[in-house]
């Protein structure tokens, strides 16, 4: 079986009728992100499947907006924190109460651009719920005039060194309830976050369901607030792309000027997160205003969002030199050299699929050809060598955390429709 057949066959068993679970077993709801990028795959050979998966995610918003992060349609006993840990949450549909990455309007625009004339059609029906979420972020989860986060799951990167910061500056909540962790059931724990993490974690849900999921008190009052370059510059990309689909709707001009308000928030905030000693983008803790002192794998979405300084770019640009230089496969999702480097622990070291393929994006758009080139071609090797996982170690190849992943086989789908990114070398 080719791999593209693979793929495809990935992506139907993962399929739940309607909507898609990222992998069996490890993760048994609808992810956020994991369905945007779900529907760019399934859109390279079936269409009304693509947009019934952004409609589904799109069925659990809640009435402030938000989209969450994981939508529970079941109570799968061996999933944990399922709906009943995250209490009495907001949504049509039992879910988490935080949200995740807004890939959605930018994978939206893709499916509207390669479309027929129905997908405009269908662009129409999903705009303006796509438009109250980005409001949900400008609204409840804005300080300082920069988008935050207040849960590490909320910007995808759950145990990425970079969170460290924030968690080690709060306490765990002397009341939280018991609780038996599932995640390490299903796969090896070097794999995943440590036990201290996890407490930490579960603290912040507790806080959320403790002022009844108002999100902008949780943003405000919660024990935990970061900036992140993740959702900083997806949010800034999906506004743009956003913004060009209002235009190509005609929506009112209130509607246009709001989200060009968004994108000129968006540019100023991009210096908040510049890490002029690291010559770098990355997280930083708001409550103490502290960087990260790392480079991950979300730094070089400035290219993807189109925004920094010609000066950060190149900066950006030679840290990448730097790493490609040590890694068989880039990108990995913590630096090499840093000292919490762990080639195999999730977002410690291992290279991500999707990550990838916004860097490579990003890369080739404002023609940096070599370097898109590079993070492009180690994904498919990689995907060549060890098949489709969740992530890979970026110094052996091999495969980590969950296999027969989805969002691993719609990047995959997507590249080979599209042969090549326009632009890489
Ligand atoms: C992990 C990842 C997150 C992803 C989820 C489902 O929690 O860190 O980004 O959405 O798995 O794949």
């Amino acid at each position: 079986m080719t791999l593209t057949q693979s793929a495809i066959d990935i992506l139907s068993r993962n399929d739940r009728g309607g909507f898609t679970i990222p992998t069996k077993g490890l993760y048994p709801y609808q992810w956020n992100w994991d369905s945007a990028f779900v529907a760019l795959g399934i859109a390279t050979y079936d269409m009304d499947r693509a947009w019934g998966e952004i409609t589904s995610l799109i069925e659990g918003q809640w009435p402030d907006g938000m989209i969450p992060s994981i939508i529970f349609r079941s109570d799968d006993p061996d999933y944990f924190p399922g709906p009943s840990r995250w209490g009495k949450t907001k949504g049509p549909i039992p879910s988490t109460g935080i949200s995740q990455p807004p890939v959605l309007a930018t994978i939206v625009r893709k499916l509207t651009e390669d479309g027929s004339v129905q997908d405009k059609a269908r662009l129409a029906d999903v705009f303006d719920a796509i438009y109250r979420w980005h409001a949900w972020w400008h609204d409840a989860r804005t300080v300082d005039g920069i988008v935050t986060t207040v849960h590490p799951w909320e910007t995808g990167r759950d145990n990425c060194p970079e969170w460290n910061l924030g968690l080690d500056a709060m306490t765990v909540a002397p009341d939280l309830a018991p609780y038996t962790r599932r995640d390490n059931k299903h796969v090896d724990a070097s794999f995943r976050p440590s036990q201290e993490q996890y407490d930490k974690y579960l603290t912040i849900v507790q806080f959320g369901d403790s002022v009844d999921w108002d999100q902008r008190r949780l943003t405000d009052e919660g024990p935990f607030l970061m900036a992140d370059p993740n959702l900083h510059f997806v949010l800034l990309r999906a506004d743009k792309d956003l913004r060009a689909m209002a235009a190509e709707l005609g929506k009112p001009q209130a509607v246009r000027d709001q989200i060009d308000a968004w994108i000129a928030k968006g540019e100023a905030a991009t210096d908040t997160i510049w890490n002029d000693e690291l010559g770098a983008f990355t997280a930083r803790d708001m409550h103490s205003g502290t960087f990260c002192n790392g480079f991950s794998n979300c730094s070089p979405l400035c290219f993807y969002a189109d925004s920094g300084s010609a000066e950060q770019w190149g900066k950006t640009i030679d840290h990448m030199t730097r790493i490609a230089a040590q890694v068989d496969y880039m990108l990995p999702s913590w630096d090499p050299e840093a000292p919490d480097f762990e080639a195999q622990r999730y977002w410690c070291g291992p290279l991500w699929p999707q990550m990838n393929y916004m860097t490579a994006l990003g890369l080739a758009e404002q023609g940096h050809s070599d370097m898109a080139a590079r993070v492009q071609n180690d994904l498919c090797r990689v995907i060549e060598k060890s098949g489709f996982w969740e992530c890979f170690n970026p110094l052996t190849g091999e495969g980590c955390v969950g296999n027969n992943f989805s969002w691993t086989a719609a990047v995959w789908l997507s590249w080979q429709h599209d042969k090549k990114l326009e632009g890489v070398a």
